[in-house]
């Protein structure tokens, strides 16, 4: 018998935020009915999950992710019957929805908070939150959003005491040495997983405990709560996915993938790499990186994320040397470098310096390798972003959608849009957006569009093993991806200037090989076998007899 794969392995997720996609009824703010209107471009696509930033309501004073009511749809983007509409509509065209889920804190407007500084000390209403008459207490916890906040603890006049706070002071971290609260928050798990949702992204999940002398991340009681979770979510629906944020690197993100406890996690190291790679033109370092992480967790329970919502993550100084963040930082234009709280805020394709050759290459290498490939919506068109606005809306700017005002997004007068869509010189929204990019054969999306249909066909990309191959050339990495008797062998060329290099396939001596993407019989596999591959090139091959029919739908695509 066939082993049944998980629908969430190799799987393409794409990230919207629901505010900025799309509005249904011309408030000038997207929501759950005009995103489900753009299910059929995102099946288009080849999307297979959208991931949706928090849909809860929330003073927005940290994109959603401060929540006053966990069970609800915040009044912008609709109600929970639009919900389900969303939901219902989404699996008709056969793509999974993941909700974010927010579980180590509350927006301080929550009942909860409101209700805990009120009540009196030691009660458990107080104790749903974490609280000290010391503000020393976890002194070694760093301060995440050191732009905005100077400590973890925040005074509180009403309830006489100080609150902990991992983010901003207006989200106060939630106490799980509380039953109540951990009752409280698998609830919620509960309530979503039975509105037919496929899966979670777990927001923040390292910060859930705190402990004296410890940097109050990743602690055991941590990792048992999240067991809980994994428990209660299979009692419901043992398909769903629990996908972890835990930005650091790797060997330190791996704990959350044990067995029993969530699926899979980011790889925001491997997107540092990537982005390293690229700027110095080189590929050892991206080549350690993926090995390390092959030892550290084989398989394909990483999700690849270029971009999203929050700053690029450079890795504190400890993974990416500095000479190199700096580089990455000074080549942007308008020179300021854009450093937020750790990391740099801008979108992908300004960060590529409009480049849409390294825009293709950096999603080439999420598509090829082991894992689940993260797009962050607009990045499929290389939509730019508005350095300057507040936080980091810099990168949540509205999906451009037509030439028409407003890119389409919004039929509402410009003063009511939730944020400005783009017009900035070369991401004008007049021509870096859907509808013109779907008329051009050579744009960004279409080629998007074609590498995930492609993609599609050879599942070795995203069920494969994973095997890496020595190239003589330093800008150059090269792997096979292999499942079942299909080899795919993948080579890329991070370098601005072409590659020519050999390659040693006796492994496969005398096999075809056969350049997939745009269809193109290469010399069979020998021990001397030669490449070239153009500044930021790359290619598909599948190696060995492929079945005609196989050849057929590959070369029509
Ligand atoms: C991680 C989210 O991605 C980020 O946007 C948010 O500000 C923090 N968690 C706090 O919830």
């Amino acid at each position: 018998m066939s082993e049944r794969k998980p629908w969430w392995e190799g799987a393409v997720i794409y990230e919207l935020i629901p505010r900025s996609y799309s509005d249904g009824n011309a408030d000038g703010i997207g929501d759950l009915h005009g995103l489900r209107h753009r299910l059929p471009y995102l099946r288009w696509l080849g999307v297979e999950a959208i991931w949706l930033t928090p849909i809860y309501p929330s003073p927005l004073q940290d994109g959603g992710y401060d929540i006053t009511d966990f069970k609800n749809i915040h009044p912008e983007l609709g109600d929970l019957s639009a919900f389900h509409r969303l939901l219902t509509a989404a699996h008709d065209c056969n793509i999974k929805v993941i909700v974010d889920l927010v579980l180590n804190h509350t927006s301080d407007l929550h009942p909860w908070f409101q209700r805990a500084k009120w009540a009196s000390k030691g009660t458990p209403e107080r104790d749903f939150y974490v609280w000290s008459d010391d503000p020393n207490r976890f002194a070694e916890a760093p301060v995440l959003f050191c732009k905005f906040e100077s400590s973890n603890w925040e005074w509180d006049e009403v309830a006489q005491q100080y609150y902990f706070h991992r983010f901003h002071k207006h989200q106060p971290d939630l106490n799980y040495e509380n039953p109540l609260v951990q009752k409280e928050m698998l609830q919620v798990v509960e309530f979503w997983l039975k509105k037919g949702v496929d899966g979670f992204r777990l927001d923040a999940v390292p910060f859930l405990f705190e402990e004296e002398g410890s940097r109050c991340e990743g602690l055991p009681k941590t990792h048992d709560f999240l067991k809980k979770v994994r428990t209660r979510i299979d009692s419901i629906n043992s398909n769903a996915l629990l996908l972890a944020e835990a930005i650091q690197p790797a060997h330190e993100a791996a704990p959350y993938l044990a067995e029993d406890e969530l699926h899979g996690a980011f790889n925001f190291a491997l997107t540092a790499h990537l982005f390293a790679a690229i700027a110095t033109g080189t590929s050892q370092r991206l080549i350690d990186c993926l090995k390390k992480t092959k030892e550290i967790l084989p398989g394909c329970r990483w999700a690849l994320p270029l971009r999203n919502h929050d700053e690029l993550w450079l890795g504190d100084g400890h993974l990416v040397p500095e000479d190199i963040v700096n580089s990455i930082r000074s080549g942007l234009h308008q020179g300021h470098g854009h450093w937020l709280n750790w990391g740099i805020n801008r979108r992908l394709a300004p960060l590529l310096n409009g480049d849409p050759r390294a825009n293709r290459l950096l999603h080439a290498l999420i598509y090829s390798l082991p894992g689940m490939p993260c797009i962050y919506y607009g990045d499929e068109l290389g939509m730019g972003d508005w350095p300057g606005l507040r936080d980091r809306d810099a990168n949540r700017t509205p999906m451009a959608w037509t030439a028409a005002r407003n890119g389409g997004f919004s039929a509402a007068p410009d003063p009511l849009l939730t944020l400005p869509p783009i017009t900035a010189p070369g991401y004008d929204y007049r021509v870096i957006n859907v509808e013109v990019q779907k008329q051009l054969p050579g744009s960004i999306l279409n080629w998007h569009k074609r590498m995930l249909t492609c993609r599609k066909l050879l599942p070795a990309l995203r069920h494969g093993d994973f095997e890496l191959f020595d190239s003589d050339h330093p800008g150059v990495i090269v792997f096979a991806r292999c499942f079942k008797s299909m080899k795919v062998l993948v080579a890329a060329n991070l370098s601005a200037a072409g590659a020519s290099f050999r390659l040693d396939l006796s492994k496969w001596d005398g096999y075809r090989t056969r350049e997939v993407l745009w269809g193109c019989d290469f010399p069979r596999a020998s021990k001397d076998w030669f490449v070239y591959l153009p500044s930021y090139g790359f290619s598909w091959w599948l190696i060995g007899e492929v079945s005609d029919s196989l050849q057929t739908k590959v070369d029509t695509i």
